[in-house]
């Protein structure tokens, strides 16, 4: 079956129908939001409140007990709060919101917000994953389980989806994200939004979604989490913003403010992105959360004078909730008072929350059944769905000589690597609060897939950052000393006795869970550890070699690339990823997923990126000229790149007009087939390049994909619509948006090297 059509296709067929109600479905508008009932209501709750009240409601209390922060039940029933993060405890959900609605003086219900970003109990892949599925299918029916059991749990809102652009894989949060590129960010933003949130906003089950981190995070010098982020507004409009766009066009109800500098202005006190573009420009019509601490931290940046300060001046620039500082709080009301901010926008900022509240029905069901959570997250249904979306999220990197899919009558197989067992890195990176993992890991999967012969694992030297992680101070348990240098030299020469005495060996090797994601950036690209020394160890067994990787971010695997027969990125592919990497390796599902990342060579590559522009020096065109004298500058692996064990050809590339008018639509259309024995996916990918213009141009955009499933000999037509949405630019020459009678080039094919090309004239 075909998946779910992207914008700008024209072929309709067959769609796959998510979970429920949830496949296909577009959530209302936000604008619907604000609906004359709505808004009745809201204008009554708005004036029955004193200023203190409307200030607690601009408030988001975090429960963690920091210390020296107060009671979060003192907060809730002084009306402190709006809203409170950080927990994840239906019973305590249901004590703090009966002091809400029944002791605060507004008895406003409290919204319950945390971080739900690639499920709840049942684990989906992380972000970049779901991705690669190219598919918005996937995350779409992902993000509807993962609201289910969260919204089962008590949790309203989900600080979610992530839709930051990555161009740098150096960038730790890389792995939160769709990747490096804003047609396919945009729809994977979209699907996710319509996943958590459902196609009735506010419906039981489900969740309020919130773009974030807004904007240009993912852009931070050096890829060091945090750092300034220098985007002139070409960049910024073209490439860092349309996924945040497609989020407000599927009706997503929050956003949620980044924390760096954009441009020497921080993204939470920055009226530009806030008040200009978000709500004005674009009509937002939902309310915006700083993120954690960050309206505190306006003075930390050197941007604020003092707490009166950065208060005035997130909520002047258009930042409607304080997450976790307490600086609104302690400073709104004196502004109010001196004058300094006026009292309308301070009741506008209630207004976008209260009317989420509304929306939500919060005040018809406050509270959350403490039963349901057992009944919705014993679904089994709920274990299929991850196990499907890890397998259509993995990507198929390398296969010499056909080594996979891996024969079922194999009886000596060894797994081995740190991360062939760990559940950890197999559930990846950003897990809701206290969840205990009960992800299959690899070795699992294997030896559920061959259940009568010997597999034998030996995880070889530990990995581990060099230095702890912010968040493992929040981490249960005690921590485990590191391996001795004797520890992991025996644990090296055991992993590597066990694969000599294997007749084929699987090595899982990447990154541990906490080395991707927040405030974990890494200065280079190569596997942690020893694992690249265990990696050529193995290899010189000479015995049959396959690579698993699990990671959150592209690593530079040259050596692999050459070397090893079978290389499968399987990301962190969540609580059924060993399942799926074992369907994949023996050939239950033939892999069907495209990197939605360049992965470079080397480090120094980074950032890197297929959509760059030409230069007065375009030697080896179309793509990658020669930039570098110590090495290529080409990359591993091509953005758009992923192998099947089938084959397939695509050709008859049609364009309907060779001229069409400004304004007009062209279609685009090429056939697939598929060439090998059997059936497969392919990811057919239509890129485009302005040829001459008010500004330059990348030397290709992507503009249109389908992944398509097809037998062998079967083939299909698919055409592309390419009209003025697809078309336009933000010029920095005009400074507007823009549409250019020029001449196209376009490329269709199986990833952004495609070399299937033909033209068109856009005529005024
Ligand atoms: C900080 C992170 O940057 C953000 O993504 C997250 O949603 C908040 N903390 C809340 O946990």
């Amino acid at each position: 079956m075909r998946a779910r059509r992207m914008a700008g296709l024209v072929v309709v067929l067959a769609i796959v129908v998510g979970l429920g109600a949830g496949g296909g479905a577009q959530a209302a508008p936000l604008a619907a939001l604000a609906d004359a009932e709505v808004q009745a209501r809201v204008d009554a709750l708005l004036a029955g409140l004193s200023l203190e009240e409307k200030i607690g409601q601009l408030n988001q209390a975090g429960a963690l007990p920091f210390p020296g922060s107060p009671k979060i039940e003192d907060v809730v029933s002084t009306g402190g709060a709006g809203s409170v993060l950080w927990l994840n405890d239906t019973k305590k959900f249901n004590e703090l919101q009966k002091i809400a609605v029944e002791q605060s003086p507004s008895k406003i219900p409290l919204l319950f917000g945390l971080d739900v970003i690639h499920g709840y109990r049942t684990i989906f892949p992380v972000p970049l994953a779901m991705a690669s599925s190219w598919d918005p299918d996937v995350p779409e029916r992902a993000q509807t389980v993962a609201a289910r059991e969260a919204r089962a749990a008590g949790i309203h809102w989900t600080f979610g989806p992530m839709v930051d652009i990555a161009r740098d894989a150096r960038w730790g949060r890389i792995v939160e994200g769709a990747g490096e590129d804003p047609f396919l960010g945009a729809a994977m933003a979209a699907a996710q939004v319509r996943g958590f949130q459902g196609p009735t906003f506010g419906a039981e089950d489900r969740l309020v979604a919130c773009a974030k981190h807004f904007a240009g995070y993912g852009a931070s010098d050096g890829g060091r989490d945090y750092d300034p982020v220098y985007l002139p507004e070409t960049q910024l409009r073209n490439v860092y913003l349309p996924p945040f766009q497609a989020a407000v066009k599927a009706g997503v109800g929050t956003f949620m403010g980044a924390y760096m500098d954009l441009n020497n202005v921080p993204a939470s006190g920055n009226s530009f992105l806030l008040r200009d573009v978000l709500k004005g420009e674009w009509g937002f019509q939902g309310f915006v959360v700083s993120d954690a601490r960050a309206v505190a931290n306006l003075v930390t940046q050197g941007f604020a004078r003092d707490g009166r300060d950065a208060a005035y001046r997130a909520l002047h620039a258009g930042l409607d909730m304080d997450m976790a500082s307490n600086t609104y709080p302690q400073h709104l009301a004196g502004l109010v008072a001196d004058g300094t901010l006026k009292a309308a926008e301070i009741d506008d900022a209630v207004r976008r929350i209260l009317t989420i509240k509304v929306r939500m029905g919060l005040f018809e069901h406050p509270y959350t059944d403490e039963s349901l959570l057992a009944k919705v997250v014993a679904s089994p249904e709920h274990n299929k769905e991850a196990r499907w979306a890890a397998q259509r999220s993995m990507v198929l990197l390398r296969n010499e000589g056909k080594t996979l899919p891996l024969s079922k009558d194999l009886e000596n197989v060894a797994v081995i690597g740190p991360l062939a067992d760990s559940q950890d890195a197999t559930d990846g990176s950003w897990l809701v609060f206290g969840h205990t993992s009960n992800a299959v890991t690899v070795l699992q999967g294997i030896k559920a897939k061959l259940p009568n012969a010997r597999v034998e694992h030996a995880p070889g030297p530990e990995i581990r950052r060099e230095f702890p992680s912010f968040f493992e101070a929040f981490m249960p348990g005690p921590k485990k000393a590191p391996q001795t240098p004797e520890e992991a030299e025996a644990a090296f020469q055991q992993a590597v006795a066990t694969a000599r005495a294997a007749d084929t060996v699987v090595m899982v090797l990447g990154e541990s869970a906490n080395m991707a994601g927040e405030a974990a950036s890494r200065a280079s690209l190569d596997l942690p550890g020893r694992q690249q020394e265990l990696l050529e160890a193995v290899v010189a067994l000479e015995k049959p070699v396959v690579l698993v990787l699990l990671n959150g971010r592209p690593l530079a695997v040259a050596w692999a690339a050459e070397h090893v027969p079978a290389i499968l990125e399987a990301w962190e592919p969540g609580s059924a990823g060993g399942h799926a990497v074992a369907d994949i390796l023996f050939g239950d599902v033939n892999p069907g997923g495209k990197l939605p990342v360049t992965f470079p060579r080397k480090t120094g590559q980074t950032p890197i990126y297929y959509a760059r522009n030409l230069t007065h020096s375009p030697e080896g065109r179309p793509m990658y000229s020669q930039r570098y004298w110590d090495g290529a500058v080409a990359p591993l692996y091509p953005f758009g790149f992923g192998l099947s064990y089938t084959t397939f050809s695509i050709a008859d590339l049609k364009v309907s007009a060779p001229q069409v008018k400004l304004g007009e639509e062209v279609t685009v259309t090429a056939d697939v087939a598929n060439t090998g024995s059997v059936a497969g996916d392919e990811v057919v990918q239509l890129y485009i390049h302005q040829k001459a213009g008010r500004d330059s141009r990348p030397m290709r955009e992507l503009k249109g994909f389908e992944r398509v499933t097809l037998r062998p000999g079967e083939k299909r037509t698919v055409a592309f619509r390419l009209g003025p949405d697809e078309l336009r630019y933000w010029s920095t020459s005009a400074g507007a948006w823009v549409q250019d009678a020029e001449a196209f080039d376009v490329w269709v094919g199986a990833d952004s090297t495609a070399t299937l090309s033909a033209s068109f004239t856009v005529v005024p």
